[in-house]
Protein backbone atom coordinates (compact mmCIF):
# COMPACT_ATOMS: atom_id res chain seq x y z
CA UNK A 1 0.00 0.00 0.00
CA UNK A 2 2.31 2.70 -0.82
CA UNK A 3 -0.42 5.63 0.08
CA UNK A 4 -0.81 4.38 3.29
CA UNK A 5 0.46 6.65 6.54
CA UNK A 6 -1.61 5.61 9.00
CA UNK A 7 1.18 3.26 10.98
CA UNK A 8 0.55 4.48 14.20
CA UNK A 9 -3.03 2.35 13.74
CA UNK A 10 -1.22 -0.52 13.02
CA UNK A 11 1.87 -2.10 10.71
CA UNK A 12 2.05 -4.69 8.33
CA UNK A 13 3.75 -7.73 9.59
CA UNK A 14 7.15 -7.50 8.40
CA UNK A 15 8.37 -10.97 6.27
CA UNK A 16 10.98 -11.81 9.13
CA UNK A 17 8.20 -12.00 11.20
CA UNK A 18 6.14 -14.14 9.09
CA UNK A 19 9.04 -16.59 8.76
CA UNK A 20 9.41 -17.20 12.18
CA UNK A 21 5.65 -17.25 12.75
CA UNK A 22 5.19 -20.21 10.14
CA UNK A 23 6.79 -23.21 11.36
CA UNK A 24 4.50 -22.68 14.64
CA UNK A 25 1.40 -22.43 12.82
CA UNK A 26 1.36 -26.29 11.27
CA UNK A 27 4.36 -28.33 11.59
CA UNK A 28 4.81 -27.29 15.23
CA UNK A 29 1.32 -26.99 15.94
CA UNK A 30 1.49 -28.40 19.81
CA UNK A 31 -0.31 -27.51 22.51
CA UNK A 32 2.24 -25.80 24.83
CA UNK A 33 0.83 -27.27 27.83
CA UNK A 34 0.70 -30.59 26.62
CA UNK A 35 3.76 -32.37 28.43
CA UNK A 36 5.30 -34.49 25.14
CA UNK A 37 7.86 -33.47 23.35
CA UNK A 38 5.79 -31.47 20.63
CA UNK A 39 4.62 -29.39 23.59
CA UNK A 40 7.58 -28.79 25.21
CA UNK A 41 8.75 -27.30 21.97
CA UNK A 42 6.36 -24.90 22.02
CA UNK A 43 6.89 -24.32 25.15
CA UNK A 44 10.23 -23.67 25.03
CA UNK A 45 9.53 -21.40 22.06
CA UNK A 46 7.12 -19.46 24.30
CA UNK A 47 9.74 -19.19 26.87
CA UNK A 48 12.49 -17.88 24.43
CA UNK A 49 9.91 -15.14 23.25
CA UNK A 50 9.41 -14.57 26.65
CA UNK A 51 13.07 -13.78 27.27
CA UNK A 52 13.51 -11.75 24.26
CA UNK A 53 10.53 -9.25 25.55
CA UNK A 54 11.83 -8.99 28.97
CA UNK A 55 15.11 -8.09 27.79
CA UNK A 56 14.13 -5.35 25.83
CA UNK A 57 12.55 -3.65 28.75
CA UNK A 58 14.93 -4.43 31.82
CA UNK A 59 12.61 -6.94 33.61
CA UNK A 60 12.61 -11.11 33.91
CA UNK A 61 11.05 -13.60 31.82
CA UNK A 62 8.75 -14.74 34.43
CA UNK A 63 6.96 -11.05 34.98
CA UNK A 64 5.61 -11.22 31.41
CA UNK A 65 2.02 -11.88 30.60
CA UNK A 66 1.15 -12.92 27.31
CA UNK A 67 -2.10 -10.91 26.22
CA UNK A 68 -4.37 -10.35 23.10
CA UNK A 69 -2.85 -7.20 22.75
CA UNK A 70 -2.56 -3.88 24.51
CA UNK A 71 -6.46 -3.57 25.38
CA UNK A 72 -6.43 -6.38 27.02
CA UNK A 73 -3.35 -5.50 29.02
CA UNK A 74 -4.35 -2.48 29.81
CA UNK A 75 -7.45 -3.83 31.20
CA UNK A 76 -6.03 -6.77 33.01
CA UNK A 77 -3.33 -3.85 34.54
CA UNK A 78 -6.34 -1.64 35.92
CA UNK A 79 -9.28 -4.19 36.59
CA UNK A 80 -6.80 -7.08 37.70
CA UNK A 81 -5.17 -4.71 40.29
CA UNK A 82 -8.60 -2.99 41.28
CA UNK A 83 -9.97 -5.93 41.90
CA UNK A 84 -7.57 -6.19 44.72
CA UNK A 85 -9.06 -3.42 46.44
CA UNK A 86 -13.08 -4.48 46.18
CA UNK A 87 -14.10 -4.01 49.20
CA UNK A 88 -12.29 -0.91 50.34
CA UNK A 89 -12.20 0.59 46.37
CA UNK A 90 -9.63 3.29 46.76
CA UNK A 91 -8.41 5.75 44.20
CA UNK A 92 -6.53 5.56 41.06
CA UNK A 93 -5.11 8.59 39.02
CA UNK A 94 -4.79 8.73 35.36
CA UNK A 95 -5.15 11.22 32.07
CA UNK A 96 -7.08 12.92 29.84
CA UNK A 97 -5.49 11.51 26.87
CA UNK A 98 -5.34 8.13 27.47
CA UNK A 99 -6.38 5.42 24.94
CA UNK A 100 -10.34 4.70 25.11
CA UNK A 101 -9.27 1.32 26.26
CA UNK A 102 -8.30 2.73 29.52
CA UNK A 103 -10.48 5.28 29.67
CA UNK A 104 -13.46 2.85 29.35
CA UNK A 105 -11.83 0.72 32.11
CA UNK A 106 -11.41 3.52 34.42
CA UNK A 107 -15.47 4.89 33.91
CA UNK A 108 -16.37 0.72 34.44
CA UNK A 109 -14.13 1.47 37.43
CA UNK A 110 -15.80 4.00 38.74
CA UNK A 111 -19.64 2.50 37.94
CA UNK A 112 -18.36 0.08 40.83
CA UNK A 113 -17.36 2.73 43.44
CA UNK A 114 -13.77 3.45 42.80
CA UNK A 115 -12.66 6.96 42.64
CA UNK A 116 -10.73 8.39 39.39
CA UNK A 117 -8.73 11.60 39.18
CA UNK A 118 -7.65 12.31 35.20
CA UNK A 119 -5.28 14.41 34.76
CA UNK A 120 -5.06 17.79 32.29
CA UNK A 121 -2.62 17.74 29.51
CA UNK A 122 -1.38 21.33 28.88
CA UNK A 123 -1.41 22.05 25.00
CA UNK A 124 1.16 20.21 23.91
CA UNK A 125 -0.83 17.02 25.16
CA UNK A 126 1.73 16.64 28.36
CA UNK A 127 0.78 15.99 31.42
CA UNK A 128 2.97 17.49 33.79
CA UNK A 129 4.25 15.41 36.98
CA UNK A 130 3.55 18.04 39.59
CA UNK A 131 0.16 17.75 38.40
CA UNK A 132 0.10 14.38 39.66
CA UNK A 133 2.08 14.92 42.59
CA UNK A 134 -0.74 17.46 43.76
CA UNK A 135 -3.46 14.37 43.18
CA UNK A 136 -1.84 11.70 44.99
CA UNK A 137 -4.23 11.09 47.80
CA UNK A 138 -3.77 8.35 50.58
CA UNK A 139 -6.42 6.04 49.22
CA UNK A 140 -4.71 6.14 45.73
CA UNK A 141 -4.13 2.07 44.24
CA UNK A 142 -2.72 2.79 41.35
CA UNK A 143 -1.11 5.64 38.89
CA UNK A 144 -1.35 4.68 35.32
CA UNK A 145 0.05 6.99 32.61
CA UNK A 146 0.67 6.27 29.03
CA UNK A 147 3.96 6.98 27.65
CA UNK A 148 3.53 8.26 24.12
CA UNK A 149 0.43 9.40 23.03
CA UNK A 150 -1.79 7.79 19.76
CA UNK A 151 -2.66 10.71 18.54
CA UNK A 152 -0.23 13.94 19.18
CA UNK A 153 3.01 11.53 19.40
CA UNK A 154 4.03 13.21 22.32
CA UNK A 155 6.75 11.73 24.83
CA UNK A 156 5.22 11.74 28.86
CA UNK A 157 8.20 11.96 31.16
CA UNK A 158 7.28 8.51 32.80
CA UNK A 159 10.58 8.48 34.48
CA UNK A 160 8.96 11.06 36.74
CA UNK A 161 5.96 9.74 37.25
CA UNK A 162 7.58 6.59 38.14
CA UNK A 163 9.70 8.52 41.21
CA UNK A 164 6.27 9.59 42.32
CA UNK A 165 4.73 6.90 42.54
CA UNK A 166 7.57 5.31 44.21
CA UNK A 167 8.31 7.57 46.71
CA UNK A 168 4.12 7.42 47.67
CA UNK A 169 4.55 3.37 47.27
CA UNK A 170 1.40 3.10 44.76
CA UNK A 171 1.65 0.86 41.81
CA UNK A 172 2.81 2.59 38.11
CA UNK A 173 1.26 1.58 35.23
CA UNK A 174 2.36 2.78 31.63
CA UNK A 175 0.49 1.76 28.60
CA UNK A 176 3.39 1.54 25.72
CA UNK A 177 1.69 0.51 22.74
CA UNK A 178 3.32 3.68 21.38
CA UNK A 179 6.49 3.55 22.91
CA UNK A 180 7.62 -0.13 23.43
CA UNK A 181 10.68 -0.70 20.43
CA UNK A 182 10.45 2.83 19.45
CA UNK A 183 11.77 4.24 23.06
CA UNK A 184 14.51 2.65 25.16
CA UNK A 185 12.62 1.95 27.85
CA UNK A 186 14.18 0.16 31.61
CA UNK A 187 11.26 -0.91 34.02
CA UNK A 188 13.49 -0.55 37.16
CA UNK A 189 15.22 2.32 36.09
CA UNK A 190 11.87 4.24 35.73
CA UNK A 191 10.01 2.71 38.43
CA UNK A 192 7.75 0.80 35.99
CA UNK A 193 5.29 -1.30 38.37
CA UNK A 194 3.33 -2.67 35.34
CA UNK A 195 3.55 -1.95 31.73
CA UNK A 196 1.35 -2.68 28.21
CA UNK A 197 2.59 -3.51 24.48
CA UNK A 198 1.26 -4.45 21.72
CA UNK A 199 2.80 -6.45 18.78
CA UNK A 200 0.72 -4.99 15.60
CA UNK A 201 2.51 -1.63 16.22
CA UNK A 202 5.90 -2.81 15.71
CA UNK A 203 5.62 -5.08 12.59
CA UNK A 204 3.97 -7.84 14.92
CA UNK A 205 0.49 -9.45 14.09
CA UNK A 206 -2.64 -8.39 15.09
CA UNK A 207 -4.08 -10.43 18.69
CA UNK A 208 -1.11 -10.20 20.39
CA UNK A 209 0.54 -7.95 23.86
CA UNK A 210 1.62 -8.01 26.94
CA UNK A 211 1.64 -6.69 29.59
CA UNK A 212 4.65 -6.43 32.13
CA UNK A 213 3.94 -7.08 35.75
CA UNK A 214 6.83 -6.36 38.41
CA UNK A 215 7.00 -9.88 40.30
CA UNK A 216 3.83 -11.08 38.73
CA UNK A 217 3.29 -14.31 40.29
CA UNK A 218 3.52 -12.14 44.21
CA UNK A 219 1.57 -9.37 42.47
CA UNK A 220 -1.88 -11.05 42.84
CA UNK A 221 -3.21 -8.93 40.52
CA UNK A 222 -6.64 -10.63 39.53
CA UNK A 223 -7.13 -12.29 36.35
CA UNK A 224 -9.64 -11.20 34.05
CA UNK A 225 -9.70 -14.54 31.95
CA UNK A 226 -9.22 -17.50 34.53
CA UNK A 227 -8.39 -20.62 32.27
CA UNK A 228 -5.75 -23.66 33.20
CA UNK A 229 -2.92 -21.63 34.43
CA UNK A 230 -1.40 -20.44 31.67
CA UNK A 231 0.35 -17.46 32.18
CA UNK A 232 1.16 -17.97 35.84
CA UNK A 233 -2.58 -18.19 36.32
CA UNK A 234 -2.95 -14.49 35.39
CA UNK A 235 -4.49 -15.18 31.50
CA UNK A 236 -5.57 -18.21 31.01
CA UNK A 237 -6.42 -19.62 27.67
CA UNK A 238 -4.02 -21.79 25.23
CA UNK A 239 -0.89 -20.07 24.31
CA UNK A 240 -0.96 -18.41 20.78
CA UNK A 241 2.82 -20.39 19.91
CA UNK A 242 2.53 -18.34 16.47
CA UNK A 243 1.68 -14.89 17.65
CA UNK A 244 3.84 -15.30 20.34
CA UNK A 245 7.34 -15.99 18.75
CA UNK A 246 5.69 -13.17 16.23
CA UNK A 247 6.02 -10.52 18.86
CA UNK A 248 9.38 -12.04 19.90
CA UNK A 249 10.58 -11.60 16.08
CA UNK A 250 9.22 -8.22 15.58
CA UNK A 251 10.68 -6.82 18.54
CA UNK A 252 14.43 -8.74 17.29
CA UNK A 253 13.92 -7.58 14.37
CA UNK A 254 12.53 -3.97 14.47
CA UNK A 255 14.32 -1.81 12.76
CA UNK A 256 16.46 0.74 13.87
CA UNK A 257 16.54 3.69 10.65
CA UNK A 258 13.97 5.48 9.21
CA UNK A 259 11.98 4.32 5.86
CA UNK A 260 12.74 6.47 2.68
CA UNK A 261 8.71 6.97 3.12
CA UNK A 262 10.07 9.46 6.06
CA UNK A 263 11.85 11.22 3.51
CA UNK A 264 9.30 11.65 0.45
CA UNK A 265 6.64 12.39 3.43
CA UNK A 266 8.85 15.50 4.64
CA UNK A 267 8.91 16.48 1.05
CA UNK A 268 5.26 16.73 0.67
CA UNK A 269 3.71 17.91 3.60
CA UNK A 270 6.67 20.98 3.54
CA UNK A 271 4.68 22.37 0.05
CA UNK A 272 1.45 22.67 2.56
CA UNK A 273 0.91 25.92 5.55
CA UNK A 274 -0.14 23.48 8.80
CA UNK A 275 1.16 23.75 11.97
CA UNK A 276 2.68 20.43 13.91
CA UNK A 277 0.98 20.20 17.14
CA UNK A 278 2.70 18.09 20.23
CA UNK A 279 5.51 20.14 21.12
CA UNK A 280 9.24 19.48 20.54
CA UNK A 281 8.71 15.90 22.50
CA UNK A 282 7.17 13.85 19.77
CA UNK A 283 8.23 10.65 18.19
CA UNK A 284 9.25 11.50 14.94
CA UNK A 285 6.71 8.91 12.84
CA UNK A 286 3.63 10.66 14.21
CA UNK A 287 2.71 14.00 12.85
CA UNK A 288 -0.43 15.58 14.18
CA UNK A 289 -1.05 18.66 11.80
CA UNK A 290 -4.11 21.16 11.99
CA UNK A 291 -3.82 22.35 8.13
CA UNK A 292 -3.96 25.94 7.97
CA UNK A 293 -7.38 26.56 6.05
CA UNK A 294 -10.20 24.39 4.40
CA UNK A 295 -8.93 24.84 1.12
CA UNK A 296 -5.55 23.67 2.10
CA UNK A 297 -7.16 20.67 3.78
CA UNK A 298 -8.58 20.56 0.50
CA UNK A 299 -5.31 20.88 -2.04
CA UNK A 300 -3.45 18.14 0.17
CA UNK A 301 -6.71 15.73 -0.08
CA UNK A 302 -6.96 16.13 -3.85
CA UNK A 303 -3.65 15.81 -4.87
CA UNK A 304 -1.91 13.60 -1.54
CA UNK A 305 -5.63 10.77 -1.69
CA UNK A 306 -3.65 9.50 1.28
CA UNK A 307 -4.61 6.70 3.76
CA UNK A 308 -4.60 8.93 7.38
CA UNK A 309 -6.79 9.72 10.14
CA UNK A 310 -8.08 12.19 11.82
CA UNK A 311 -7.80 11.52 15.31
CA UNK A 312 -7.11 7.49 15.87
CA UNK A 313 -8.81 4.96 14.35
CA UNK A 314 -10.89 4.26 16.89
CA UNK A 315 -12.22 7.98 17.08
CA UNK A 316 -12.51 8.25 12.98
CA UNK A 317 -15.66 6.24 13.40
CA UNK A 318 -17.69 8.36 15.63
CA UNK A 319 -16.65 11.64 13.43
CA UNK A 320 -16.45 14.20 16.49
CA UNK A 321 -13.47 16.24 17.64
CA UNK A 322 -11.23 13.19 19.13
CA UNK A 323 -11.30 13.53 23.53
CA UNK A 324 -7.47 14.21 22.93
CA UNK A 325 -7.42 17.08 20.92
CA UNK A 326 -10.65 18.52 22.44
CA UNK A 327 -8.45 18.37 25.92
CA UNK A 328 -5.45 20.24 24.32
CA UNK A 329 -8.00 22.79 24.05
CA UNK A 330 -8.68 22.35 20.30
CA UNK A 331 -12.18 23.86 19.03
CA UNK A 332 -14.18 21.36 17.18
CA UNK A 333 -13.71 23.77 14.24
CA UNK A 334 -9.94 23.62 14.22
CA UNK A 335 -9.92 19.66 15.37
CA UNK A 336 -11.84 19.39 11.93
CA UNK A 337 -8.47 20.63 9.60
CA UNK A 338 -6.56 18.15 11.68
CA UNK A 339 -5.25 15.23 10.93
CA UNK A 340 -3.06 12.47 11.99
CA UNK A 341 -0.25 11.03 9.69
CA UNK A 342 1.76 8.43 10.80
CA UNK A 343 4.60 6.72 9.08
CA UNK A 344 6.64 3.31 9.44
CA UNK A 345 7.82 3.59 13.45
CA UNK A 346 11.73 3.08 13.88
CA UNK A 347 14.12 3.21 17.29
CA UNK A 348 14.76 6.57 17.88
CA UNK A 349 14.76 8.16 21.27
CA UNK A 350 16.31 7.47 24.79
CA UNK A 351 13.69 7.70 26.79
C1 LIG B 1 -1.81 3.99 23.18
C2 LIG B 1 -2.56 2.77 22.79
N1 LIG B 1 -3.02 1.95 23.74
C3 LIG B 1 -3.70 0.83 23.44
C4 LIG B 1 -3.97 0.48 22.15
C5 LIG B 1 -4.73 -0.78 21.86
O1 LIG B 1 -3.85 -1.77 21.40
P1 LIG B 1 -4.37 -3.15 20.82
O2 LIG B 1 -4.86 -2.86 19.44
O3 LIG B 1 -3.15 -4.03 20.82
O4 LIG B 1 -5.43 -3.66 21.72
C6 LIG B 1 -3.51 1.31 21.12
C7 LIG B 1 -3.82 0.98 19.71
O5 LIG B 1 -4.47 1.71 19.02
C8 LIG B 1 -2.79 2.48 21.45
O6 LIG B 1 -2.34 3.29 20.50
Amino acid sequence: MNNYYDYAASTPVSQQVLDAMKPWENEKFANASSTHQAGRASAQAIQQARECIAEKIGARPSEIVFTSGASEANNLALKGLAFKHLDSKGHIITSEIEHKCILNACAFLESIGFEVTYLAPDKNGHVSPSSLAAEVRSNTILISIHHVNNELGTIQPIQEFGAIAFEHNIPFHTDAAQSFCKCDINVDDMDIDMLSLSGHKIYGPKGIGALYIRDARDSELVPLIHGGGQEAGLRGGTSPTPLIVGLAAAVQFYPIKSDPIEEQFLNVIAKFDFTRNGGMSVVPSTWNVTFQTDEEVKRFMSDYPWLISQGSACNALSNVASHVLTAIGMSEYIARRTYRISLPPYQLCDR
